[in-house]
Formats: structure tokens, sequence, C-alpha cells
């Protein structure tokens, strides 16, 4: 097949684990006999700093014509602790989301055997949990109206969603669900909200066609409570924007490091491969960054925009190799793995390379 891919770096380790990620994504096409073409595009600050605009028209332009993106990173200390900034890079994250109809976040959270005694909980809890979040990305809190009344002093951010908006997102859940155990847990906080009262009605409404799933509803609090407790209790999880972006960062803890694990952000057009870690300045530059997530990243690409299954599990296996044969980024090091086994970024990704 032949394929245009763009690179989306964005900031931070962005620039390092793409690089990786680009690498692999090459050599599947040489073993496979595919032609991938990239381009590259800027987001977030690097953006900001090259055009003032987070995610500048030429960038939106490049993405909607690609066959897939692989995306890096977006943000920068320098904004965090100045709430006054106007134009800060995680917006020009949210408008691609929005721009390209990315309705549906994929995080699946899986634990590499070998990086059981990576997590900070239980290896007897951990074992063999395997969790497929659906987090819905394109309403909720994070794109309703919001501002300041009362010359500044009261600030509101609404949250809306729309039947359509959490019957589409359901339906992709519960079809996943089909082809995994079979079960799907819905998380709201119907004893509060009304957004929640809506998404619970239409979930319940939506399952009716598929009575083959066992379907369970959890409030969010609950839900964060048996992450920890029972986390393999949850086959697929499809929540609201904010209550999945808090809920995968607590599930992350799972697979042992936010370094190891990939999404996918999907719905009417181009899809688009992230990492779910962030820009990570404190060790920007420094070849210390996990490039798993990046390498992971492109295998969930190769599956599901261009339905490569085959290519996409000899990536999973190749990872799956390099943890076996005992090499950890610094983030899945523990105190018993051998100084020699410590790589950084660019060394992880050749020892990925040499198992494809
Ligand atoms: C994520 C991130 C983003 C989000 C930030 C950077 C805006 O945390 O993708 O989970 O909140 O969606
Ligand atoms: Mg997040």
């Amino acid at each position: 097949m032949t394929k245009n891919i763009l690179i989306v770096p964005g900031d931070g380790i962005g620039q390092e684990v793409t690089a990786v990620g680009k690498k692999v994504l090459d050599k599947i096409a040489a073993k496979f006999g595919h032609t991938f073409t990239y381009d590259e595009a800027l987001i977030g600050h690097v953006a900001i700093e090259a055009t003032g605009n987070p995610l500048p028209d030429e960038t939106l332009a490049k993405m909607k014509k690609s066959d897939a993106i692989l995306f890096g990173a977006v943000g920068h200390p320098k904004y965090d602790n100045d709430p006054t900034a106007k134009v800060r890079p995680e917006q020009g994250l949210l408008k691609m989301r929005k721009e390209l109809g990315l309705y549906a976040n994929l995080r699946p959270i899986k634990l590499f055997d070998e990086l059981l005694s990576a997590s900070s909980i239980k290896p007897e809890v951990l074992k063999g949990a395997d969790i497929l979040f659906f987090r819905e990305l394109t309403g909720d809190i994070y794109f309703g109206e919001k501002g300041r009344k009362n010359n500044g002093d009261t600030a509101f951010d609404l949250a809306e969603y729309s039947r359509y908006e959490v019957e589409r997102i359901a339906r992709k859940a519960f079809e996943a669900a089909r082809t995994r155990r079979k079960k799907l847990c819905s998380v709201d906080k119907a004893n509060v909200l009304e957004t929640s009262r809506l998404w619970r009605e239409v979930v319940q409404k939506t399952a009716l066609d598929y009575p083959d799933i066992e379907v369970e509803h959890q409030f969010v609090d609950a839900a964060a409570m048996i992450l920890i407790k029972d986390p393999r209790r949850f086959d697929v999880v499809v929540t609201a924007n904010l209550f999945g972006d808090i809920l995968t960062d607590e599930a992350s803890q799972i697979a042992g490091s936010m370094g190891m694990l990939a999404s996918a952000s999907i719905g009417d057009g181009t899809g688009v491969y992230e990492p779910i870690h962030g820009s990570a300045h404190d060790i920007t530059g420094k070849g210390l960054a996990n490039p798993l997530a990046s390498v992971l990243s492109a295998a969930l690409l190769l599956d599901i925009s261009f339905g490569m299954k085959a290519e996409s599990e000899a990536i999973i296996n190749a990872v799956d190799k390099v943890l076996k044969a005992g090499f950890r980024t610094r983030d899945i090091a523990d105190a018993q793995t051998p100084a020699d086994k410590v790589l950084g970024t660019d060394a992880m990704g050749e020892e990925a390379l040499k198992n494809l």
C-alpha cells in the first residue's frame, strides 16, 4: 500500500519520540513492501513561536489531506503558571480534535508481563489487567462556553452533551467490546450531573442493540477507586471527556508507566496516534524519554487507519522482545535492572528496530 503519513512532533520530548516512531514505520514499510511518504507540521508551543498560532492553517490543511497522523505532545511549562496567557499550546490540540472530528479517543491499558514490578500497584492485583478506554473527545466541559462574570471574580465552564455525541461513542465502545471480553462499563456522575443523566439514558438505550454485551454503570468516583483496587474487573470503559482524561492518567499506572501507553483519536476523518504522555520538558533534549509509547502509537496507526494487522502485531512483538531481553528506559527500570540495560531514547529505539 502507498500511504501518506503526517508527522506532528509538537513540543518537548514529542520531537525525540516521534523520530523513533517514524523509524519503526520505515522499517515496517521495507519489510512488508509498503510505500510510506511523510510530511511534517508544527503544533503547540513550537507553532506559536514560529507563527503566533498553536494550530497554523498550513498544519490543519496538511492534516486533512494525510492518511494518518503520528503525533508527539503539546505543552510548555511557561504557560502552566501563567493563567492569564491568551494563546496556549493546548488550544492547538483541542482545535485539531474539533476540526478533524476526532470524537473517540481509544486508550488501551495493557500491562506487558515483564513490567509487573514497575507499577506501584501489587503484581497480584495487576496481572492480566487489560482495559480499553473510550474517552469522548470533542464535547463536555472542554468545549462548552467559558468565561468570567462579576468583574472577573466568578468563572464558569459549561458542560454540554447532545444525544448523538453520546450515542456515536457508545456504539464504538460496544462494537469494541464484541471483539474482546464482551463487557462494557459506562462511567458517569449521574447522581449529580444532568449531562451524565443524558449519558446514562443514551447508553442504556444503545445497549438494547447489543444484548450480547454485559453492561454496568459506575459513578466516576467509584470507578477511580475500582481501577486501583481491582483493575481486572474492567474490559471496555466508555466515558466523557473530562472523566476520561483523569481516569486514563490514573490507569496508566496499571501499565507501569505513562511512557508505555499509546492512544488513537478517531472519528470522521484522518486518525491521530499519540503517546498519552505529555511534552515532559524536565527531560527534554536529554535523550531519556521512553520512545515505546510512540512506537506503540505507530502500531495502532497501522492497525486502525490502514487495517495492517500483521504489521501492527510485528511492532508489538518487537516491543515485547525488547522488554523480555531486559532493556528498560529509566521510567520503567527498577532497583533490579542492571545499569547496562538502562537505555536512552535512541538506544531503546535501535533495540526495537533490531527486533522487527
Ligand atoms: C490529554 C491531555 C490534554 C487533555 C491536554 C494537554 C489539553 O491531558 O490528551 O489527555 O486534557 O485532553
Ligand atoms: Mg490528559
